[in-house]
């Protein structure tokens, strides 16, 4: 089959997938509970919407949105809200008991019916009926007739009370539209948390009135004036979303000190950071100047982010300043700090009565887990379960990062894998209360505005439905199958993830068209872990994200169907499989000639040519195997071969592997 013709019958494959499931089983958290019921609620251009609710909620602005969007994958010109005074309505009718207050532990339950006639919502909160509606919206269907919700009733409320994402805006820049198009993402997967981090050894990136050297010195001119902050919060409480600002000190703070050098632990001067890693500057917490400076500037903070958490970092301080300073090894002689653990907790202490004062709850990352802070701070564990499990027990309330760090470029699936209380957790039932939830993080070394969404989205929504969903949702192959669904719908509210690449790409390629580097890139995943980092590029904030692994995604939907592919073909030796792992085999290998051909005139794309070649040889070895199987021919020397090929093709080229090799050395197994 002609390449164009496999992937137009590949892309049909996938629509059907999704045409067929286009009902109850789409959603995206899974429901507490789904019953589905009889008939349709049908979709016209009359569509009206109608609340009752004593004041004036969040959902009224929400049902105005939901209307927009609906609008805009019907294409029904549908009234703008309100369209009714009535209630109820033969639309869909939110019934709200009051307002919500934007506070863990917030009543965010709903339920909801749909009968041919009418949709009834009914949420306690109005953050309830924002979670009903983004269900809502999700269970819209097609067939012959047009649009129509499935009758159902579902029932539901989250798992664990916080669920959250973690933006990293210092490494590099991340602007307005980028954080709003992001909380529109999170809302729509029910996430309710925005973690900003907000300085860095890299970048002060938020006003400070108070002491205006932080941002002016600090960030390259980039960063959140305190009317943005607002604006932000705004918008997040619009949506259900708490936001916790995160300050990270005592380490991670050369920003700071570019306008405030005094306050570091060794003398100055200092220069905003480029590269990344783990760095020596640290706060000074022998001198009193440091407090003082801290609690105006907290108290400032405090002020302008109204929840009642406040995240202190508290990570990866490795106390080199503090070694050499005098300041601060007559502060461990004087309070009988024995080590640099110790002198973090007195520093962590400090804060906390900074914090108390202004009437905060104090969160940190797990090194701030230390027997002499009291129990009411957060820990949130991101060095592995074991942070999780000894502050539950010591009666700390807690979340988990670790096994939710998007940056990596992992799969879908491993994140899936990662439950903050799974089956077999040893915790008992005080200590299970004490796990709150847990954050995906985005920390954004190799992340620009331009590639951010495509690390965050499609991948945070198994996140988040792990941390939604009830513990026994977790059937990888049906998590994927809805994240397709889901993925596509995000597109609606401006996020990137599916169409920056193809940005990218027509760049590099320089008035070439796109298509054999997008048959690549569907083939190639950025390297996982902190992989990227040790491959001859010295990263730093300064370097350009527009090469291979920025226009590739994490987790690729084709190697996955390539794939299962190949394990019906082996498992069933069924012919049909066996033709369509064939057709791809096909694609593959006569790609790298065209991109060959295209290089000639971009030379953006010539150092990918490697890794095209190396799955070209892939390609033309997975049909030899194929070939093989099909005449039963056994061939010793020529199958040591392709094994080489197969082991060569795992090379990373560009910071970037090619992700059906496993695939391709199963037919090898296979024949043996
Ligand atoms: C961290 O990743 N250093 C919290």
């Amino acid at each position: 089959m002609p390449r164009i013709k496999v992937l137009v019958f590949s892309l049909i494959l996938l629509l059907s997938a999704n045409a067929m499931f286009a009902q109850l089983d789409q959603l995206m958290p899974v429901p507490k509970v789904v019953k589905p019921g009889t008939g349709k609620f049908r979709v016209t251009a009359k569509f009206v919407a109608s609340i009752r609710e004593k004041t004036p909620t969040r959902a009224d602005d929400g049902v105005r949105r939901f209307l927009q969007r609906l609008d805009g994958r019907t294409g029904l010109n549908i009234p703008d809200f309100p369209n009714t005074i009535s209630f109820p309505v033969d639309g869909l009718n939110v019934l709200i008991d009051h307002p919500g207050e934007l506070k863990l532990h917030e009543d965010e339950s709903y339920i909801l019916v749909i009968t041919p006639s009418r949709m009834m919502l009914e949420a306690v909160t109005d953050i309830g009926a924002l979670r009903g509606m983004e269900t809502v919206l999700q269970l819209l269907s097609v067939d012959g007739e047009g649009f129509y919700f499935p009758a159902c009733r579902i029932e539901d409320a989250p798992r664990f009370p916080w669920r959250g994402l973690l933006i990293d805006v210092c490494r590099h820049w991340q602007p307005m539209d980028v954080i709003k198009r992001n909380l529109d993402g999170m809302a729509a997967m029910k996430l309710n948390v925005f973690h900003w981090h907000l300085s860095e050894d890299q970048g002060f990136r938020i006003e400070s009135k108070k002491f205006p050297r932080l941002h002016q010195m600090g960030s390259n001119g980039d960063y959140f004036t305190q009317e943005q902050v607002k604006e932000v919060i705004a918008y997040a409480d619009a949506r259900g979303i708490r936001v916790v600002p995160e300050f990270d000190i005592p380490g991670h703070s050369t920003a700071w000190f570019v306008g405030h050098p005094e306050l570091a632990s060794a003398p100055g001067p200092y220069a905003i950071e480029k590269k990344f890693g783990v760095f020596d500057p640290a706060m000074n917490p022998a001198n009193e100047t440091t407090y003082k400076f801290l609690d105006e500037f907290l108290t400032e903070m405090c002020a302008l982010f109204p929840d009642e958490y406040f995240h202190i970092g508290g990570d990866e301080n490795e106390g080199k300043q503090w070694e050499k300073n005098a300041e601060v090894n007559q502060l461990k002689k004087d309070k009988g700090l024995a080590d640099n653990h110790a002198v973090q907790a007195y520093f962590n202490q400090r804060l906390l009565e900074i914090l108390t004062e202004n009437r905060k709850r104090m969160v940190g990352w797990d090194e701030i887990l230390q027997p002499s802070m009291p129990t009411n701070i957060v820990i949130q564990s991101w060095r592995g379960k074991e942070a999780l499990i000894k502050a539950a027990n010591a009666g700390y309330d807690v979340m988990l990062s670790s096994g939710y760090y998007i940056d990596l470029c992992q799969s879908a699936s491993f994140h899936y894998g990662h439950d903050p209380l799974p089956a077999d957790v040893v915790l008992d039932a005080k200590a299970k209360a004490h796990v709150l939830g847990g954050e995906a993080t985005m920390w954004a070394e190799l992340v620009s505005p331009e590639t951010i969404d495509s690390r965050i989205w499609p991948r945070t929504c198994a996140i988040a439905e792990r941390l939604w969903s009830p513990a026994e949702v977790k059937d990888v192959a049906d998590m994927y199958r809805r994240l397709a669904k889901v993925s596509l719908n995000l597109e609606e509210l401006g996020l990137t993830h599916l169409r920056y690449a193809e940005v990218l790409m027509r760049r590099a390629l320089a008035g070439e068209t796109t298509g054999p580097l997008r048959t690549l890139c569907a083939v190639i995943g950025p390297l996982q872990g902190y992989k990227r980092h040790g491959q001859g590029i010295a990263y730093s904030t300064e370097t350009p994200l527009t090469r291979l692994p920025d226009m590739c995604v994490p987790d690729p939907e084709l190697p996955r169907e390539f794939g299962r592919a190949v394990d019906e073909f082996l498992a069933k030796s069924d012919p049909i499989q066996g033709m369509v792992v064939k057709n791809w085999l096909d694609v593959f290998r006569n790609n790298h000639k065209e991109l060959e051909n295209q290089a000639a005139n971009a030379p953006a794309i010539r150092p990918m040519l490697p890794i095209s070649q190396q799955l070209q040889d892939l390609s033309t070895v997975g049909i030899g195997l194929l070939d093989m199987l099909e005449k039963g021919q056994s061939d010793a020397a020529r199958k040591d071969q392709y094994r080489l090929t197969i082991e060569k093709a795992r090379t990373p080229v560009q910071e970037c592997e090619i992700q059906i090799v496993d695939a391709v050395a199963k037919i090898w197994d296979k024949g043996k």
